[in-house]
């Protein structure tokens, strides 16, 4: 059973990265539609835009709440979030509210674990509504990747793409679900090999969207990108088959330096889209979305790392 206190700090935690990352996944949707399909970019426009009402209600319950470790990890915003919004929104013409992004840079973490009376009922709603909204979005996901498989909407992103963003919103959905019921939220060496299996198939992914959006060529990045989605997909097989904490040390230790590399590869990435210097299809914002993600991931590495060595 979760204490009020960790209830309301994992909350807001989870909140503040994925309600982000959905509204991102929202952006990249409405942008990928041809001409033609402006009701779905506009459902997607509108459906971002709820996501950020969300997040804007899970700023000011942040601040001074979060930990600094999630704070300094780069999974909230990175140097890159505001520059790569911009050049988003005028790429595409897709509003963005880069004042949430500006707001979130200046967040500040917990001094001592006061928790201000009244909050776990106002993260409580806040928990619902993400639900509820998320549950909305991965319906709709789920009804496009199936007209998109299907060859009845044609969109510019991969239909494995669509797929990797429903598993990050179903992922995203279990979490709120588990906080909810105030669920225990330790880690054991069970969920060390789940979470493991999920996110190094979602950093193999990675490696395969981004070998595929650069431009051909790019041929060194290429065969950088294309080495990463192979070594993630062994460690995710890797996972997978760990039943022993022995194992899973192992896999844990090589997850973490493969993330970091990767980690660093995705921030010259955005550093190079963003100054124009490297030639894709990738919009400056997925660039900076997926380095976001390695960085939440490599949070939890160090958390497992940690946990393995008591
Ligand atoms: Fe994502
Ligand atoms: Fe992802």
């Amino acid at each position: 059973m979760l204490t009020r206190e960790e209830y309301i700090r994992q909350s807001v935690e989870i909140n503040l990265f994925f309600l982000r990352i959905i509204k991102e996944h929202l952006i990249f949707a409405a942008a990928s539609f041809t001409p033609k399909d402006t009701k779905l970019i506009t459902e997607s426009i509108n459906l971002k835009m709820q996501f950020e009402q969300l997040l804007s209600r899970t700023i000011p319950l942040a601040d001074g709440l979060i930990s600094q470790e999630v704070l300094s990890s780069g999974e909230i915003v990175t140097p890159f979030t505001l520059k790569a919004e911009l050049a988003t929104q005028h790429y595409t013409g897709i509003p963005i509210e880069t004042r949430l992004t500006r707001a979130q840079t200046v967040i500040r973490p917990a001094l001592n674990n006061n928790i201000v009376m009244g909050l776990e009922n106002h993260v409580f709603m806040l928990n619902e509504h993400a639900l509820k909204l998320t549950c909305y979005a991965i319906s709709t996901k789920k009804k496009l990747y199936k007209d998109v498989v299907e060859c009845k909407t044609f969109t510019h992103l991969y239909p494995e793409l669509l797929h990797h963003v429903i598993e990050e919103a179903g992922y995203y959905f279990e979490i709120l679900k588990k906080l909810q019921r105030r669920d225990d939220m330790t880690i054991t060496l069970k969920k060390i090999v789940e979470y493991q299996v999920f996110w190094n198939h979602i950093m193999s992914e990675h490696g395969e969207f981004i070998r595929g959006m650069l431009d051909p060529s790019e041929e060194e990045l290429i065969d950088i990108a294309d080495k990463f989605a192979d070594e993630f997909d062994d460690l995710f097989k890797a996972a997978k088959d760990a039943s022993e904490k022995a194992a899973m040390e192992v896999v844990t230790k090589k997850s973490t330096e493969e993330t970091s590399k990767f980690r660093e590869f995705k921030m010259q990435g955005t550093k190079g889209i963003i100054d124009c210097k490297i030639k894709s299809v990738i919009l400056p914002l997925l660039a900076d979305h997926v380095l976001r993600e390695s960085s939440h991931y490599l949070r939890l590495l160090k958390c497992f790392k940690r946990l393995e060595e008591e």
